[in-house]
């Protein structure tokens, strides 16, 4: 069969590609979470790879718009050249989303009918951005998925400078690591000698702090390490309370919000806004998670949380 479209190198190319793109989580449930309607305007506040916002235009083209936010400027040149096929019906824009209602104002757009946010990273940001998010890379160990931000806090500035209790904390914290404080330790120890650079020379650290008996069996022992201090660097759960206030505001009446989390105390702190913010109502008692099929295709999508809300008319109040 050689010479097959199925063995063709574009063919084989754009499998490849396909492995290393970034597989969005919950499509159909999103879709249905957000209440498509012709001619809604919608926010993806994390655009990323622009995967949410192609199942959207292309499961509902009678869409007015969707505005695209990220923060980081070379993702969203990515989802400008993936999304370009639906012209200017996607709009891009380089912000945080702690700021949507500025962008909203700038934008002359009122208040939309749905917002979508998938939180933290993108697989772009963990094979191919090149700033040490990976464990399993020999990279600067930088982590800011805004870089554009000046002075803006990087990791190895956190494991070379922070004190060994609040390293200790945040890796306890936003890591849930039992070996936090050991780990704290290590790097401490080994700073004194040589700064911590890269990625790859983090991750060895880590890995010799837990003893091997307790090293974790599915995952990489950095793992937890690695995504306390992601956490810490994108100041990514303060970011998350500021929009949760915010984002209300920015939705019409019976707009939806559906928020997508991959941390329990992401997803905490959207259940509790959820519950007591008397603007919205909550559509979702639990969080819906993936199917088991998609969980199996998609590993990422393991730990995903979907919480959906409707924004309530203040005459209901
Ligand atoms: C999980 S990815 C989104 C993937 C996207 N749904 C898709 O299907 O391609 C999350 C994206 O949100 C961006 N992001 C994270 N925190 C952000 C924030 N506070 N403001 C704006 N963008 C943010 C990241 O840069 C990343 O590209």
């Amino acid at each position: 069969m050689t010479g097959t479209a199925a063995t063709s190198p574009l063919n084989s190319e754009l499998a490849a590609r396909k492995e290393t793109m970034h597989v969005p989580v919950m499509v159909s449930e999103v879709l249905d979470g957000l209440s498509l309607r012709p001619g809604g305007v919608y926010v993806d506040a994390t655009l990323g790879l622009g995967g949410h916002t192609e199942a959207i235009l292309s499961r509902c083209p009678e869409v007015k718009m969707i505005l695209g936010l990220d923060c980081d400027t070379e993702t969203l040149e990515q989802a400008e050249s993936r999304l370009a096929l639906f012209g200017d019906k996607v709009r891009f824009v380089h912000s945080n989303f702690i700021h949507l209602h500025d962008v909203l104002l700038f934008n002359r757009i009122g208040q939309v009918d749905g917002v979508l946010m998938d939180l933290g990273i993108s697989s772009f940001h963990l094979e191919n951005s090149r700033r040490g998010f990976s464990f399993s890379r020999d990279e600067p160990l930088d982590m800011r998925m805004d870089s554009s931000a000046p002075g803006a806090v990087t990791a190895a500035d956190m494991v070379n400078k922070l004190p060994v209790k609040r390293l200790t904390e945040l890796i306890q914290t936003y890591g849930e690591e039992r070996w936090a404080k050991r780990i704290a330790k290590r790097i401490y120890d080994r700073r004194r000698t040589a700064p911590i650079l890269t990625s790859a020379e983090l991750a060895k650290v880590v890995a010799n702090s837990i003893p091997r008996k307790y090293h974790p069996r599915r995952i990489h022992p950095a793992t937890r390490t690695f995504q306390a201090l992601r956490i810490a660097v994108n100041r990514e759960l303060d970011d998350l309370k500021d929009a949760l206030d915010s984002l209300p505001s920015c939705l019409k009446s019976e707009g939806r919000l559906c928020i997508i989390s991959f941390h329990s105390l992401e997803d905490r702190l959207v259940k509790i806004a959820f519950r007591e913010d008397n603007r919205l109502k909550p559509l979702t008692k639990k969080p819906l998670v993936p199917d088991p099929e998609e969980m199996h295709s998609n590993p990422r999508a393991r730990s995903a949380k979907l919480r959906i809300a409707q924004c309530i008319e203040p005459d209901d109040l």
